[in-house]
């Protein structure tokens, strides 16, 4: 690790801002100085400037109970208002909003006006339904048109959404479910992945299923089923409704009533250091506010000529913020794609982009790697022109990987933002802006106008400039999480306990301060790893290996990959019990199988290595460092502190 940060650290190419680029940016250096004089007043401006008030506020930031904070918080708003009608009455109804792309070669152009006039629908059957403000409703749907309008329909009356990601399995959706107590499940008959349809409903009605005993009193009252895959689904007469009935038969008459800024928008599951997945809080006008000027200043947007894509999943926040909130409160035109990258053919995301003209482009480092090695041909076999901006979440971007990436898509001219944020800050905090930043491929850089951050060691000293640490946000910015669904004890625990005498945020990231002050992200500290630019908890993935019948313990730790960033490898120890049974063969396969089933695929082991011990200190933790050390194929490190020294030898030994 630390050779490769030195290699980060010798990184000399730079990038200045092409004029014409900068002469029509968004983004400018005054708002720096702007936001330097009076942030809090920054911050009113921007929240003014870019949202309507139903009624206007009078304080920007209530922080007399740290850490929960109040922004804006007499004042009144409706999201949905804000993303649609709003457009509409300016007259840019007729202004595309989505240009969908199914999988399947399916096509749907989506106005500002067919969506708003979609989303009163929704929203009238939804209250049909007995829903109502601050009911949660679980929303778990491909990438359709659909799923945009049905986080927008819950936010305009004021309920709250919990989107589940499509990839997860029936048991991490009905804990998601149960966490939230959702009313209403919002889902599909299936979607299109990888060339055939890939069904949703049964997973929901899994969840559903079996209830009696389990001790769960069952939330749900209906779910309301997108015909999508066209495949045929099981019904449940009275809890299930089809969306194609429902919403033709609504009114369309539905008027926007304004909430409280601070009426919760919505909870997102996020992995944590233990195996409970955290329900992530966001609110309203703090949120709506960062999330649409980010879009603007950040991703560069004009919405009456750009085309933008960001090729994040709504199951992720990426998709709540740089998807559905913050290109919508902007008045964008968007492209919205169902499938898989390389179906029917590895070049589908750049015929996409040639084929609608996409000039803002914004996607994970992890996809950028696997095109990396697919090669330049095939990009090169399209007209990729119209880009103008690149950008890049979820995982440090390696240097190469930054070069490539504008060289070869961005045809050695698009700026690249590289943008560092999590689940928790709602939007991004660090990045380049890309008309007045000069870039250095493999930072993410400076904070963003009216947003404090620093480096700091243990005990919350600035590191300072060529020095590592800990990053922290020190001051609370407008999407800043409110805490966590249902506990908020945890909340204080995890991210503020640890600096609570500066009262910083703690990140959980791991950072340096090049000679510059440049930001240089070094990855997790803590048990959480990074598959592919998605979280996940090494807790939770050993919780579902150790409920197989096989297991008698397990120990999870992420092993750098080459394309995913990192890679879940498991160390299993197997009951003597089960052996006496039962044949070892094939046994890897089948607990890696049986993850991917627990919590979904993005969950499944790389490798699953079947070992007699695991190394543990005296106290008995798990030194995971050294499991990490076999999985990466490195000498082990120091074992003295092992209760048995011995025991790293032998599980070497095993797995080679
Ligand atoms: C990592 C995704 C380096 C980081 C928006 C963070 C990054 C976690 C970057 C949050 C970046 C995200 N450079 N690391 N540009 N962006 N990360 O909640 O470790 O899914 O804590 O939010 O991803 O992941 P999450």
């Amino acid at each position: 690790m630390s050779s490769n940060i030195d290699h980060l650290l010798t990184e000399t190419r730079r990038f200045a801002p092409e004029p014409a680029f900068a002469a029509d940016a968004v983004g400018t250096a005054d708002l720096y100085a702007r936001a330097a004089e009076d942030r809090l007043g920054f911050w009113g401006d921007q929240a003014r400037e870019l949202l309507h008030w139903h009624t206007p506020f009078t304080e920007v930031l209530d922080w007399s109970n740290p850490p929960f904070a109040s922004w804006y918080g007499d004042g009144e708003l409706n999201v949905a208002y804000n993303c649609l009608d709003r457009h509409v009455e300016a007259g840019d109804g007729d202004r595309v909003a989505l240009l969908w792309e199914g999988e399947n070669g399916d096509e749907r152009r989506v106005t500002y006006a067919e969506l708003t006039d979609e989303v009163k629908r929704v929203a009238t059957v939804l209250e049909g339904l007995g829903i109502g403000a601050g009911d949660r409703v679980a929303i778990y749907l491909p990438m359709i048109p659909e799923a945009v309008a049905s986080m927008l329909a819950v936010a305009r009356i004021g309920a709250i959404h919990s989107v589940v990601f499509g990839g997860f399995s029936a048991d991490s959706l009905r804990a998601r479910i149960d966490d939230a107590g959702a009313k209403l499940v919002i889902t599909a008959d299936g979607g299109y992945r990888k060339g055939k349809v890939s069904a949703l409903k049964p997973a929901v009605d899994q969840a559903l299923a079996d209830r009696n005993g389990s001790g769960v009193q069952e939330s749900v009252e209906h779910v309301l089923v997108v015909r999508r895959g066209g495949n045929e689904v099981e019904w449940t007469e009275g809890r299930d409704l089809w969306w194609h009935e429902a919403v033709a038969a609504a009114s369309a008459d539905h008027e926007a009533q304004p909430f409280p800024s601070e009426n919760p928008l919505f909870i997102l599951y996020t992995s944590g250091t233990t195996g409970k997945p955290k329900g992530i809080l966001h609110t309203s006008g703090g949120y709506l506010t960062q999330a649409a000027f980010t879009n603007r200043v950040v991703h560069d947007v004009h919405p009456e000529t750009d085309v933008y894509w960001c090729t994040a999943d709504i199951g992720w926040v990426t998709g709540h913020t740089y998807v559905t909130y913050g290109p919508l409160a902007n008045g964008a035109t968007q492209v919205l794609y169902e499938g898989t990258p390389d179906t029917p053919h590895p070049g589908r995301w750049w015929e996409i982009i040639q084929k609608y003209g996409v000039s803002i482009f914004y996607t994970a480092p992890t996809a950028i790697r696997s095109f990396m090695k697919i090669g330049r041909d095939v990009p090169g076999g399209f007209d990729l022109s119209s880009l103008r901006l690149l950008g890049s979440v979820g995982e440090p971007i390696n240097p190469e990987a930054w070069m490539w990436y504008r060289g070869v898509i961005g045809h050695d001219s698009t700026p690249i933002i590289d943008t560092w944020w999590q689940t928790e800050t709602g939007a991004i905090m660090i990045s380049a802006l890309p008309g007045v930043t000069e870039t250095k491929p493999g930072s993410a850089q400076v904070p963003i106008p009216g947003i404090s951050i620093d480096v700091v060691d243990d005990a919350g000293e600035p590191v300072g400039e060529g020095n590592g640490g800990l990053l922290v946000v020190t001051e609370p910015w407008p999407s800043m999480l409110r805490g966590i669904w249902g506990d908020p004890e945890r909340y204080v625990e995890t991210y503020w306990e640890k600096f609570a005498a500066q009262g910083y945020y703690f990140a959980g990231d791991g950072a340096r301060l090049d000679d510059d002050g440049d930001v240089w992200l070094l990855g997790r500290v803590d048990d959480v790893m990074n598959v592919s630019g998605h979280r996940l908890s090494t807790a939770e993935i050993e919780s579902a290996l150790v409920a197989h019948e096989a297991t008698a313990e397990a120990a999870v730790v992420g092993a750098s990959d080459e394309t995913t960033g990192q890679a879940v490898a498991a160390f299993v120890i197997i009951k003597q019990s089960y052996l006496k049974a039962h044949s070892p063969e094939g046994l890897a396969q089948t607990l890696r199988q049986w993850v991917g089933e627990q919590i979904g695929p993005i969950a499944r082991p790389r490798d699953v290595y079947i070992v007699e011990e695991l190394p543990k200190t005296r106290s008995g933790k798990i030194m995971r460092r050294l499991l990490r050390d076999v999985a990466e194929g490195r000498e082990v490190g120091d074992t003295t502190t092992l209760a048995d020294t011995a025991v790293m030898s032998v599980i070497s030994a095993q797995v080679r």
